[in-house]
């Protein structure tokens, strides 16, 4: 359509009074999107949205802004919680996702989501101060910062009533962080921050988004060095429900920094599977020499049940590490299962064939099965990745 159509449109109404050109076709006034968006990623947090919604709103009075919540289906209610507070206020947004899960990646889906030129992360569970809100919006349109961070180190910053444990285990993450981001940033682990837009458009295709820690993945993504500020706030207790970080959270933590590391060179994706294939060469070896060595079973019959008790291993353990963001679960976790058993049955062929035709070929016993066993490795890699934990999660 042509700037004149739109001119001949926006006769028929009075109230077609926009001047802004692309408008020029509305018959009611437009409404200005939100100056601020607060991402909030949710996992079963029915209890906290609605007094999150109502804190945020009776903190940034006189603020333009929205909440969008990025949800991996929760299965408590949050959404019908988020819906219905969304029917009410159309300042509240909904993004679920399904089959999928990753507060890091959560975050910025939110913020790709939104158009808003200033953006803040902050936990759905009411544990980080939203009334810092309103000081980190002024400090950032004063121009000269990129990101103001809430941290819990800086002078009357604190850890609250975490144990012992808890704060050792952040003080260890926080030390290995140096690693990939500057030493002045004391709380890198903070997940409550808020950044200007072109922040984000810099460095967004070089985000891990792996595992928890999105500020310290904007940090260490960093083609420059970041203009920050951090604002202390005490981190409060939970106000409902219960913590989503499970024991595994450590190795997404890893992948990580291995990925700001070495993500470059070869994918983390391929390390981490690597590192579970070693663990299966460990299984492998254990279960080949029990039968081979002690029960004195056939080379070859030895060499095929450990393969697919390795496999199986394989499988279990990649399910639950490397592709924890697309972990399969109930039925999907059988089909995974049956897909992956299937499809890697080839490579297991390959690796018997490799290993027994070396082995007969009096190669040791061991290199013969190690030999196989990269066979396997390799190929179950290449098929696996894109067939068993396929990115649609279909
Ligand atoms: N969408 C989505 N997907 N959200 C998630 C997921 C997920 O897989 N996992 C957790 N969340 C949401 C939770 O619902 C909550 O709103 C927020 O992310 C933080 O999760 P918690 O389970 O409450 O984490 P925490 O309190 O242990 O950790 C917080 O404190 C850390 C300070 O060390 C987080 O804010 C961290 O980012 C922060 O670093
Ligand atoms: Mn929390």
């Amino acid at each position: 359509m042509k700037a004149s159509e739109y001119d001949a449109h926006a006769t028929v109404s009075s109230s077609a009074t926009c001047d802004v050109q692309e408008h020029a076709w509305a018959v009611s006034e437009p409404v200005p999107s939100p100056e601020l968006s607060i991402i909030v990623p949710t996992y079963n947090e029915r209890d906290n949205v609605v007094e999150l919604v109502r804190k945020l709103d009776q903190c940034l009075a006189g603020v333009s802004w929205e909440v969008i919540f990025v949800d991996d289906d929760s299965s408590d209610g949050t959404l019908e919680r988020i819906r219905t507070l969304s029917r009410g206020d159309r300042r509240v947004r909904l993004i679920q996702r399904i089959g999928r899960r990753g507060l890091s990646s959560a975050c910025v889906e939110g913020m790709l989501a939104s158009t808003a030129p200033y953006l803040a992360v902050i936990d759905g569970d009411l544990q980080h101060d939203e009334r810092l809100l309103p000081r980190m919006l002024s400090l950032l349109k004063q121009g000269d910062l990129d990101i103001v961070v809430g941290s819990r180190y800086v002078a009357h910053g604190s850890l609250g009533e975490w144990d012992k444990s808890r704060a050792a285990i952040s003080r260890l993450a926080t030390k290995l962080s140096r690693l990939v981001i500057p030493a002045d940033l004391t709380d890198p682990m903070s997940g409550f921050f808020m950044l200007r837009r072109e922040v984000l458009a810099d460095r967004v295709r070089k985000l891990s988004t792996i595992g928890f820690k999105i500020l310290l993945d904007l940090f260490a993504s960093s083609p420059r060095k970041l203009n920050f500020k951090e604002l202390p706030y005490q981190f409060r207790n939970r106000h409902a429900g219960e913590s989503k970080l499970d024991s595994v959270a450590g190795w997404d933590y890893v992948m990580l920094l291995l990925d700001k590391l070495i993500g470059h060179i070869v994918p983390v994706r391929f390390v981490a599977f690597a590192i579970v294939g070693g663990m299966g060469v460990l299984i492998h070896l254990l279960v080949l020499s029990a039968l081979f060595e002690w029960l004195k079973r056939p080379f070859v019959e030895s060499q095929a049940v450990a393969t697919y008790v390795a496999m199986t291993f394989n499988f279990t353990i990649n399910n639950l590490l490397t592709y924890r963001d697309r972990r399969l679960a109930g039925w999907r976790w059988l089909r995974g299962w049956i897909s992956f058993t299937l499809v890697c049955s080839i490579g297991a062929l390959a690796n018997v064939g490799i290993a027994s035709y070396l082995y007969q070929r009096d190669t040791g016993w061991i290199p013969a099965a190690i030999a196989g066993i990269l066979v396997g490795v390799v190929w179950n890699y290449a098929v696996t990745r894109t067939y068993t934990w396929s990115k649609e999660g279909k």
